[in-house]
């Protein structure tokens, strides 16, 4: 699936690689393939997913290689075993089927990519080398992308700009509807906000803002080693309100530009971060590579669902994701959208503490149904925040009070980090701790 091209790593570190298939010759014949690359070393070889599964406990290996169909314990639970036992090992599963049903699966049970069989030399170094540098970003004790000392600090506010993913594993429930009115909320005087449509196939900001721009990430896809400000700034769309967004690509079959660069999108948002305070990007639900490289830099995680049984499903399926690649729990908040308002219907709607207490995360807003206006908005091409003047009516008032909470949590937190730093910085707090 992975097909960025990726350098041997040349601080001489060297990625040991476990292997676990049933069938002797495919792990000859890997085994064969990894002897050319020297980064690269093989320090066992399993031929059951029992056995796979001991062997990672013992070896703790960087990588395992693993195959989903095999007699005794199959890929997916031999996976799902050692990401428990052994988090810090990362898990590469193969598969003769490109079944999206599998790759939903396996990465469920926290397989970090997926090859299928019969398995090209390129994709498989390039595949290993995205993985462990990935893995290495998010082993365990997690890390903050972009708290990491070294990255440039934006000018206005001495740091990269946030970025608030908003996602659900379901379609149609308000993602988009929801990131829209995120971003356009979040604009106040002085702060710069890009939305990014990252929904790389099915994308409508662009139809819904009626935005009429040319250029997408495509464009920047395909230059992303000479991205700077004026590129970017050539690119992007601007709606009317001043909102910047950066348009998905203009039909389905141009996402393969994107996903084929699988660390492309995550480059571009890491290098424009400067020039933002808050960056919010609308998603499709299916999980994709670039996406799960943008979830993982995420500042805050926005996951959308409607009060229903199988959304609220859905949502233990992807925190159980979240956990297994070591996203600290505070890192997602769950926004539920299209609350119904009328009480009969209200009363067969999950409430929102059941689905707090059972995802274990806040619900920070409860957007009300209202198909007229959400509807009347996108017929003006503006987000649903914007679309009257009277901020007091549902749900432009729940959507608001959702931008608020995000810029009050993500500033205030910034402040607090800022006044601990300087107290550090001083000595106080070091005074006051003996
Ligand atoms: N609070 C709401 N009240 C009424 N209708 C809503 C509300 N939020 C969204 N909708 C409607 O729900 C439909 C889906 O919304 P939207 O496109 O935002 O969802 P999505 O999750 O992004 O969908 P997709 O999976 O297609 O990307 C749209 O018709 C939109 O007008
Ligand atoms: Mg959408």
């Amino acid at each position: 699936m992975s097909k960025a091209p990726s350098q041997p790593a040349n601080d001489g570190e060297v990625i040991t690689i476990l292997l676990v298939d049933d069938i002797p010759e495919t792990r000859e014949n890997i085994k064969k393939m990894l002897a050319f690359e020297a980064d690269m070393k093989v320090v066992g070889a399993a031929g059951t997913g029992r056995e796979g599964v001991a062997l990672a406990k013992e070896l703790k290996p960087n990588i395992i290689i693993m195959d989903i169909n095999m007699p005794d314990m199959d890929g997916i639970q031999a996976t799902t075993m050692i990401t428990e036992a052994v988090p810090a090992t990362a898990v590469i599963m193969m598969s003769v089927q490109n079944d999206p049903d599998y790759l939903r699966r396996a990465m469920l049970a926290g397989a970090r990519n997926f090859l299928t069989k019969p398995i090209g030399m390129e994709e498989l170094y390039n595949t290993i080398r995205t993985v462990h540098t990935r893995n290495k970003r998010i082993a365990p004790p997690p890390v903050d992308n972009r708290r990491q000392p070294g990255l440039p600090t934006s000018a206005s506010r001495g740091r990269p700009g946030h970025i608030i993913v908003v996602y659900s594993p379901q379609g149609g429930v308000g993602t988009t509807t929801v990131a829209t009115s995120l971003a356009s909320g979040l604009m106040k005087e002085g702060i710069k906000v890009l939305l990014v449509d990252a929904d790389l196939q099915f994308g409508d900001v662009g139809s819904i803002l009626n935005l009429q721009s040319q250029s997408t990430m495509v464009d920047l896809v395909a230059n992303v080693d000479d991205l700077d400000t004026e590129l970017f700034e050539n690119i992007v769309a601007t709606h009317d309100s001043g909102l910047k967004v950066l348009l998905s690509p203009a039909r389905p079959e141009l996402a393969g530009e994107v996903e084929a660069k699988p660390r492309a999108l995550a480059t571009i948002l890491e290098k424009i971060a400067d020039n933002y305070d808050f960056i919010v990007v609308d998603t499709s639900s299916h999980l994709t590579d670039p996406l799960a490289d943008i979830l993982e830099m995420a500042t805050k995680i926005v996951l959308v669902a409607t009060p229903t049984i199988s959304c609220v499903i859905n949502l233990r399926f992807v925190l159980d994701l979240f956990d297994k690649l070591n996203f600290p729990p505070d890192k997602s908040v769950i926004v539920l959208n299209r609350v119904p308002e009328d009480r009969q219907l209200r009363k067969l709607a999950i409430a929102p503490e059941r689905i707090e207490q059972h995802l274990k995360r806040p619900v920070v807003a409860r957007i009300p149904s209202n198909e007229l206006l959400v509807l009347r908005a996108v017929q003006k091409a503006v987000p649903v925040v914007a679309f009257e003047r009277d901020k007091n009516k549902s749900p432009i008032k729940e959507m608001l009070e959702l931008s608020d909470y995000v810029y009050t949590t993500l500033m205030g937190e910034e402040e607090e980090e800022t006044e601990s730093e300087e107290k550090k910085r001083s000595g106080f707090g070091l005074r006051l701790g003996r």
